[in-house]
Parts: structure tokens; sequence; C-alpha cells
């Protein structure tokens, strides 16, 4: 495709690759397809130039044939896919400060200096958590071709004219670009929890394994000493069961399996590299006694190495790990140790201290021993982060599976038999004098519901995980949709059903339990419900061991309850609000974001959201999901996980350290405006969402919706229940198909009404002008607007049946994002959206004309699915539409 965007700096890679696209699409699908999607899309870019009829796309849709279609969609879908991948390469973080030494240094600046960074980190944890919530619509193939495409431009730019394998590298992107449009874009079968674990295992093994250890080297440079392994990764993949029966005891032992082999596997292979690099002889250097000791156990006797006791330290070594592998992965490491009958590393500490044995050795003068930078370093630091279980894996169930089965155990027991019918200080007595108890309630000659002999088997899976991996590989349960301290409770008792929670004197508990506050309501209460959860002596006992409690709130179930405003704000205040609580108790704060990639779900840049934080909410404690798309777009190749985890950590060291941007008083004369707007917000967004007469059935007609159902993008079903009430509606599906009809709704609606509402000016220029909390919530909203487009949501109103009602509700949704946008302007002082955001607005403009015809096909094969042709190209069609406008936007939902 050739690619002309008017008014805009062209990205020279877009160019070139579009041309290349052109010339697969010529050469595979025939000229006559070429000139035909040609024609769309000039015709597209000539119409969002405003030089053209606003049907003349429709026209040239309409000539398409069924095949003709399909292919068309594949093809916008690559090029979008390409415009990402090129934006990609300029660099994702412009952000000032958006690397540790940059924050260091700014810190410094601002009278904070080093050592009270280097304090921080003592108790810091920064973690990205991976989990499979279902958004990424692409193939793990499409997108290794994608990588590699990325990998090819590097060679271009290097000037490098071949390959490594002597190909010619515009050859060499071509054949790939040629492969992406052979390759199916959408998944013939369904996907199990078995391919979601390996997936993320991908980007364990092949990006955080590597890129986490060298990371902290540089950090250690920048900070002058070593700091501790802060940044550690975490997986929900294989724990998640909230609304995914797919996940069970055998999913966890799955996932835990395959990590420990990854990661061992990996820690067997830097051994082996260091092996062959550490060939100092005693001949020539004098080694400690503790290192003749390793290589004295070592059982390597071989003559030829006699006088090369590090050597001979690391084959001992390494025969304990293959020993270890062996315990913990059921056979023989791919590399048979020289000696078979070591003994196993019981902890990853134990591992360690012979590394670092050997460590200190190798330093002599006894400083910098180790040092991040070496292989043996790299390698120590990986066991710290790492350990033998890769990424520490959360449990998560929703409080109403734990009420059903806590209740069936008391019943089964003789305890009580209608649990459920108590209130909640009912329960909360209950459950105290049981978990007082040290008699389990389950018995192993009773036969459980599914449900319950499930959840017990999950609970005794995490015992046995303890035991062998180590109490790192599950550190924390979640709940969704916590609201109360009998929710915390319920947990607690299932953890004693596997001795994971130990009663006594000092009640103990080995995991973590955390509550999920996901709705406005809960999010309002949650400070309440933490104040009571301290105030019992055994919690207050437990945390006081722990040191730390964390705290999950969620964004896209109160988005979705409140609207996007009042979304927001709840967070902002629920968290600013906990601190005093978690103060009072002792604890450290440890807040857990639960955000996906669309604005609507808490998207937006992390390293802004982070930095935006309330004052005293961080604390070096901080994590995040990172969902679907998101993973590979963040951590998709080793540059960019570098570029978003420094982001991470600096934004951490920035919220923690650096003063309030605002002064008390000025704050709560913003956080006053803000309760303001908020209740206006959502008094819009609810009487139109919930408020409605009709307004579900107009939701299910006028976007795709059950097609998205339909994707095989994830293991789990899209909804918890039956019901098509909204409320019971998953977050993911609501954002998701709001995005695709252009409407985005969940990312603004209610702003405009707040902002038009709201007389005193002045004061909301000088909130935009000075409250970051602010200017991140209007820069993601005005990144929604920009994205979003009332004309082509419009023609969505034909798939609705009742055409005058349809009319009716989508005129006020269109008066809505007007309102939205006036204001924001107004507020903004702007003429226009990403006025003063150029490089966002070039990205953006970019793919407008990419995605209308993509919605006019869409709109189209809906109605012929809807009236009940049943060629499977239109169903075909129907989903790489979805695919491909999802590419298109960079966020599914
Ligand atoms: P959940 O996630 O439905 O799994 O709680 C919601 C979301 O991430 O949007």
């Amino acid at each position: 495709m050739r690619i002309a965007i008017p008014h805009t700096r062209q990205n020279p890679d877009i160019r070139f690759l579009g041309r290349l696209l052109g010339d697969v699409i010529r050469a595979y699908g025939g000229d006559a397809l070429f000139r035909r999607v040609e024609y769309i899309r000039s015709a597209s870019v000539d119409r969002h130039r405003g030089i053209a009829a606003p049907d003349s796309i429709e026209l040239g849709l309409d000539a398409l044939t069924l095949d003709d279609t399909i292919s068309f969609v594949r093809g916008f879908m690559l090029f979008s896919m390409l415009a990402n991948l090129a934006e990609d390469r300029q660099g994702v973080a412009a952000e000032p400060g958006a690397d540790v030494a940059q924050a260091i240094a700014r810190l410094e600046a601002e009278g904070i200096d080093r050592d009270r960074v280097t304090a921080l980190l003592q108790q810091a944890l920064v973690a990205p958590v991976l989990t499979a919530h279902p958004t990424e619509v692409r193939r793990k193939s499409t997108i290794d071709h994608r990588n590699h495409i990325a990998e090819l431009m590097k060679l271009r730019d290097m000037g490098r004219t071949e390959t490594d394998g002597g190909e010619l590298v515009e050859e060499a992107i071509y054949r790939q670009i040629a492969l992406l449009w052979q390759t199916r874009p959408l998944r013939r079968e369904r996907l199990y929890v078995a391919d979601e674990v390996e997936t993320a295992l991908a980007y364990l093994r092949d990006v955080f394994l590597p890129v986490i250890p060298a990371l902290h080297a540089r950090w250690e440079r920048a900070l002058g000493q070593r700091p501790p392994s802060f940044l550690k990764p975490g997986s929900w993949i294989g724990g998640d069961r909230d609304g995914n029966p797919n996940v069970t005891a055998d999913s966890l032992r799955l996932a835990l399996g395959r990590a420990a082999e990854t990661v061992i596997g990996h820690y067997l292979d830097l051994l082996h590299r260091l092996g062959a690099e550490l060939s100092i002889s005693t001949e020539l250097t004098p080694v400690t006694e503790e290192v003749i000791a390793l290589a004295e156990r070592s059982g390597d006797n071989s003559p030829s190495r006699s006088d090369e006791p590090f050597r001979r330290a690391i084959t001992g070594v390494y025969s304990r790990l293959a020993a270890t592998y062996r315990v913990l992965v059921g056979r023989e490491p791919p590399r048979p140790p020289a000696s078979a009958d070591a003994e196993p590393y019981a902890y990853p500490a134990d591992f360690r201290a012979d590394l670092v044995a050997i460590a200190h050795a190798l330093a002599r003068d006894g400083d910098g021993a180790l040092a991040g930078g070496g292989g043996l370093g790299r390698l120590i630091r990986a066991v710290e982060t790492f350990g033998f279980h890769l990424a520490t894996l959360d449990l998560r169930q929703n409080a109403d599976v734990h009420e059903r089965v806590v209740a069936e155990l008391l019943n089964s027991a003789g305890v009580e038999a209608d649990y459920r019918a108590l209130d909640e200080e009912g329960r909360v007595a209950l459950l105290r004098r049981e978990l007082a108890s040290s008699r389990p309630l389950s018995s192993p000659y009773v036969t459980y519901s599914d449900e319950t002999a499930s959840e017990l088997a999950i609970v005794h899976a995490a015992a046995e995980a303890h035991a062998r991996y180590g109490a790192e590989a599950i550190t924390t349960y979640i709940i969704s949709k916590a609201e109360s301290v009998s929710d915390l409770l319920e947990v607690h008792i299932l953890l004693k059903e596997a001795g994971l929670y130990v009663p006594g004197d000092t009640p103990t508990s080995a995991i973590m339990v955390v509550p999920l506050f996901e709705t406005i309501a809960d999010l309002e209460n949650a400070p309440k419900v933490m104040t009571a959860w301290f105030a019992l002596p055994e919690a207050a006992t437990i945390t006081a061991a722990r040191g730390v409690q964390e705290v999950m709130v969620g964004y896209s179930d109160s988005n979705k309850d409140g609207g996007y405003l009042t979304s927001v704000w709840s967070l902002h205040q629920a968290s600013r609000a906990l601190a005093p609580v978690f103060e009072r108790a002792g604890a450290a704060m440890q807040l857990f974001h639960g955000r996906g990639g669309a604005v609507g779900r808490g998207g937006g840049s992390s390293f802004m959201a982070i930095r935006a934080q309330p004052p005293g909410t961080v604390a070096g404690r901080i994590r995040i999901t990172e969902q679907g798309e998101v993973i590979a777009a963040k951590y998709g190749t080793r540059e960019s996980a570098v570029t978003n985890l420094e982001a991470m950590a600096s934004a951490t060291l920035l919220a923690s350290l650096e003063p309030p941007q605002l002064a008390e008083a000025e704050y709560e004369r913003f956080a006053g405006a803000m309760a303001k707007l908020s209740d206006t917000a959502f008094h819009a967004y609810r009487d139109l969402v919930y408020g409605t007469e009709g307004f579900r059935t107009f939701f299910r007609q006028f976007t795709p919706i059950a097609e998205i159902a339909d994707l095989k993008i994830g293991s789990r079903p899209a909804s918890r229940t039956k019901s098509d009430r909204i409320e019971d509606l998953r977050a993911i599906p609501w954002v998701f198909s709001w995005a695709q009809a252009r409407v985005m709704l969940p990312g603004w609606y209610g702003v405009g009404q707040a902002l038009a509402a709201f007389e005193d000016r002045g004061l909301l220029a000088e909130m935009v002008e000075g409250w970051p909390f602010l200017q991140s919530t209007l820069a993601n909203l005005e990144m929604v607007l920009a994205k979003s487009d009332m004309e082509i949501a419009g023609h969505y109103v034909a798939l609705v049946e009742d055409q005058a009602h349809g009319q009716a509700i989508f005129d006020r949704i269109r008066d809505g994002w007007h309102v939205t946008r006036d204001n924001l302007l107004d507020i903004t002082g702007q003429s226009r959206l990403l006025e003063k955001s150029p490089a966002l607005d070039e990205s953006i403009r970019l793919r407008l004309p990419y995605i209308e015809p993509l919605n006019h096909l869409q709109i189209e094969l809906l109605k012929r699915h809807r009236a009940g042709e049943d060629d499977p190209r239109i169903h075909e069609g129907i989903q790489l539409s979805i695919n491909a406008i999802a590419t298109a936007l960079r966020n599914s939902g």
C-alpha cells in the first residue's frame, strides 16, 4: 500500500512497511484485489482529508465479494499492525524522568539524597503481574512474526543490507510480511489454560528472565550500591479462578511445574556457560577455602581440571541444581550433570549461598562481590528475583464462591446449618471461633459439591506448592467483589483446611489474603472494612508478622458501575483514605491496581498513573496487572520491556519520595470540586446506563457484544452468569464492544455534563494546571475522544431493531460526547483534540482512515448475520473485523 497522510510528518518506517505490504497483497492476492484495497484506502484517506464525498467509501465497499471482504480486512489489519510496530520503534516512553537514573537525579535536585532512595528500596516491591484476561486478539504466531520484523528493522537501522543468514534484509522483511499474510489470524480452536500458561512463560523466559537482572545491574550503577531485588514479576495464570471454571488445582500444578522447569533450566544454562568461562587456575591465582571446599565436594575429579577449582565448584553446583530439577520437574535436565547423586537444593537461598561463595572468591578483595554486570552477578540476581518459581502466582476467587463453600463446610461438619442466613456480625463471630480451633472442617469421608471439592483441592495444591517451590511461589490470595470482613475470614478458613493458616496464640498465615474492592460503594467502604479487619486480634497478629498488607482496587468494574470520572475519583479517594488506616494499624500498605489496556479499564500511561497516585499511598510498594494486548506491547521485546520496567520503577520512586505537588489546603479545595464533578458525572452515567428504559437491549443490538463473546481469545467464559443485566456482564466485553462501535463510552461518558455544570471555570483551570491526578485523567479521556467517532458510531444504530428508540438513545450519547469534547477543549485551552500532543495526534490520525472502512464492513456483516444468513464467511468476516479494529485502536477492551 502507498501511504499518504496529509498534514502529518510521516514515519518513514510506516511508509516502507506499507509499501512492502502492498507488494505482498499484489503478489499473493492478485492485482485486482490490490487495486480494490488501494481504492478504498485512498478514498478513505481522502475522506479524512475532507476532500471526498462521505459515501465514497461505502461505494467502494459495496463492490467487495465476501472473499474479497475477508482479504481486505486482513490487509487493513496487517497495515495497522505494521504501523503499531513502526511507532513502537520510535520509543515508548518519551516521558521525562521515566528511567531510574533520571528519577534519582531529579530527586537529588529536589534535595532528596540517594540514601533515602536506597532506604526506600530496602522495603520496596514493584511487580507487574501478568494475567490471562481475554483482550489479546492476535495469535502468538502473528505476534512472533511481528517481532521478527522488528528485529530485521533493527538490522536495517544499523545500515546492514544482509541478515546473518546472508539474505537481503529488505527481502527478509518482505518474506516475513508475506508469512503474516498467509497466517490465519483467527484461532480455530478455543484456548485452554495450558495455552495461556505457555504464552506467559514465553514472555517470562525470553524477556523477564534476562531483562530484570540487567536492569538491576544498571540501577546498581546509578545508585552507587547494590539495591535489593525489588522488581519481581507475578502471574495470575493458573491461579485466577474468578468466573473461570477451567482453572483448577491441576492448572495450578501445571503453571508452577512449567515455571520451575523454565527457571531452573535457565539457571542450568547460565551455570554451564559460567563453567566454560571461569577457567581460573590455582597456579596463577590464590583461591578461597570456601571455593576449594565446593570444588572438593563437587564430584568433579577430572585431572585436567584439578587446578581449576572454580570450574569444579560450578560443576558441583550444577549437579545439585540438576538434582533439584529432577525433584521439582520430575525428569532429567536436558544436559546431564557430572554427578548423578548430588543432593538437591532445598531452597533457592541455599543455591544462592553457593553462588555467593564463588562470587566472593572471585572478587578477592571482598568489594563488589555480587556486582551485577557479570554473568555470576546476574545469576545471583536472577535467583533472588525468580527463585525456583519464576513468577509469584496469585490465587483469585469470587467472594460469592467462598461464601457457598464455607457454608457447605460448616453445614456438613454440623457447625452451622445455614451460614448464609447469618448477618455480618453473626458470620464474623462464627468464623473467628472456627479460625481459633485447630480442628479442620472438611473430611475425606464426605462427598462435597464439585465447587467445594475444587476449592478445597486448590488450597491443598497451594500448600503442596509451598512445600515444593518455597513460599514465594504463592504469596497472595485475592478475593473478587470483596465487601466485608467476613469475606476475608472465609478465605482464612479455607487456608486453615490445608494448614496454610495455623491457629494459636500467635496465629500465622502463609498466604496473604487480599480484598479486591471493585464497585463504587465497595471502594467507598474499603477504609471501614480494613479498619474493622485490623481491629481483629488475629488479623493484627498476622499483619504485624508480615509487616505489610495488600489491598487490590479494580478499575473496570468501578467504571462499569459508576462511569469514568467517578471510578477514577473513587479509586483515588479510597487509596488516600486507606493510608491512615494502615498507618494506625502499623502496617505498610501495598496497593494492587487491577487495570487493563483500555482507558475504561484503567489503561493509559503507567508512568503518569503511578505518579498521580495520592501522596503516601505508594511508599515503594506497588503491584499492577498487565493484561492482554498490553503484555505484547510492553514486553514483546527486551527493549520495550526495559523501557517499560524502567518507567514503572522510576515512577514508583518519584511517587514515593517526591513531596506532594499540592499543599493540603489546595488539595482540599480541588478535592471538593472533584467530589462535585464526580457526583454530576455519576448521575449522568447511571441515568443513561442503568436508568434508561431499554438500554440493555440497545447495547446488545448496537454493539457486537454477542460476537465478541464468541472470539476464541481466552480460556474463560465471557460471562459469569446467564443474566444479560449490565451489572452481571464482565467488564471486558462491556468495554470491548463500545470500542468496536467507536463510542468508547466507558472512557468518557458523563464527564462533559459534569464539566459543563461546573461554574467556577477559574478553579477548573487551576486544577488542570496543577494537579497530576486530573492531568492524567484528562489526558486519557482526550485520547479516547480522539479515537472515538460519533459519525461512524451513528451507523451502528441501523443494527437496533427499534430504530426510533435506538436513535433517541444514540442522540443522548452523541450529545454527551460533544459536550465532553467542547468542555475539555475549553478547560485545556485547545482549539481541537490533541492539539498539545502532536505525536499522539499524528499516530491516531494516521490510523483513522484505516479503521473507518472496517467499521462499515462490520456493520454490513452484522446485519447479514443477524438476518440469519448462514454463510460461514460472514461469521469469519465479523470476527476478523473485530480483530482488525482492536488492532488498529491498539486497545481491545
Ligand atoms: P475481571 O477483570 O472481570 O477478571 O475482574 C475485569 C477487567 O480486568 O477488566
